[in-house]
């Protein structure tokens, strides 16, 4: 998303207020607007706007995906680093206290790799045809190159020991009260979700899904990995 900041004199304000309800609006698809009255305020009330500000980013961490073929179901997927309570969660999500799927980080090459997953996932609960029990849980399958479903979770679960998580959700409703609930449950710190590349074990990668130095060079990793989670159907 790309943020526009507009500072303006009160009397704009005031009037673009009139037009406009919201102190930032999308004009064009992906770009909000942002507009803020600086003019005569006073040196608190100015931090007060940026810190606004800053909220409006924190929120943009997350990365929320319309599904193309089923346009009301979405998909967001947020970012952990130093979490410290890896077991509680996992233990909350077996016991589906937590409606996500909780991913290693460090197995994920880029979020499109968990949004192929997460579309496949919903596809085939759409048609009745999943692997395993539950929409998340089949997440978590898609992306694993082979169909062991324990080596699945093994790999690309999380361990009590970790210390990021990626949290997948799918959601047809707004996910402000969703991104909350995960929020508070994670003692941890949210960073951007891009930042997943980052945390990616290259060497596991490229081990796990056996990815050879010709798909290496002709190609960019993540595509040799979205095309092994595609094949394994008819491997
Ligand atoms: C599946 O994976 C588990 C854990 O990695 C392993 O113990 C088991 O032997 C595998 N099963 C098959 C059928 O390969």
């Amino acid at each position: 998303m790309i943020i526009i900041l507009i500072l303006m004199p009160q009397s704009n304000f005031i009037a673009l207020l009139k037009h406009c309800p919201q102190k930032g609006t999308s004009l064009l698809s992906g770009v909000t607007v942002l507009w803020f009255p600086l003019c005569g305020r006073s040196r608190e009330a100015r931090l007060k706007v940026i810190s606004q500000l800053f909220v409006k980013q924190l929120s943009s961490m997350h990365l929320t995906h319309k599904l193309e073929l089923f346009p009301d179901q979405k998909v967001t997927q947020m970012l952990f680093k130093e979490v410290k309570n890896a077991a509680e969660l996992r233990q909350s999500a077996v016991e589906g206290k937590i409606n996500a799927a909780l991913i290693n980080p460090t197995m994920l090459v880029n979020p499109f790799q968990v949004l192929v997953a997460a579309n496949k996932a919903v596809h085939l609960q759409k048609t009745g045809k999943m692997k395993t029990r539950s929409l998340y849980s089949e997440i978590i399958f898609n992306l694993s190159p082979n169909n062991n479903i324990s080596e699945a979770f093994k790999r690309f679960g999380i361990s009590d020991g970790d210390t990021s998580v990626m949290v997948v959700l799918v959601h047809s409703e707004d996910e402000s009260k969703l991104l909350a609930d995960i929020t508070a449950r994670v003692s941890g710190q949210q960073v951007p979700v891009e930042d997943v590349s980052s945390l990616s074990d290259q060497a596991k990668i490229k081990k796990l899904y056996k990815v050879t130095p010709l798909e290496e060079k002709s190609g960019t990793l993540l595509d040799a990995v979205v095309c092994r989670m595609a094949i394994k159907d008819v491997m």
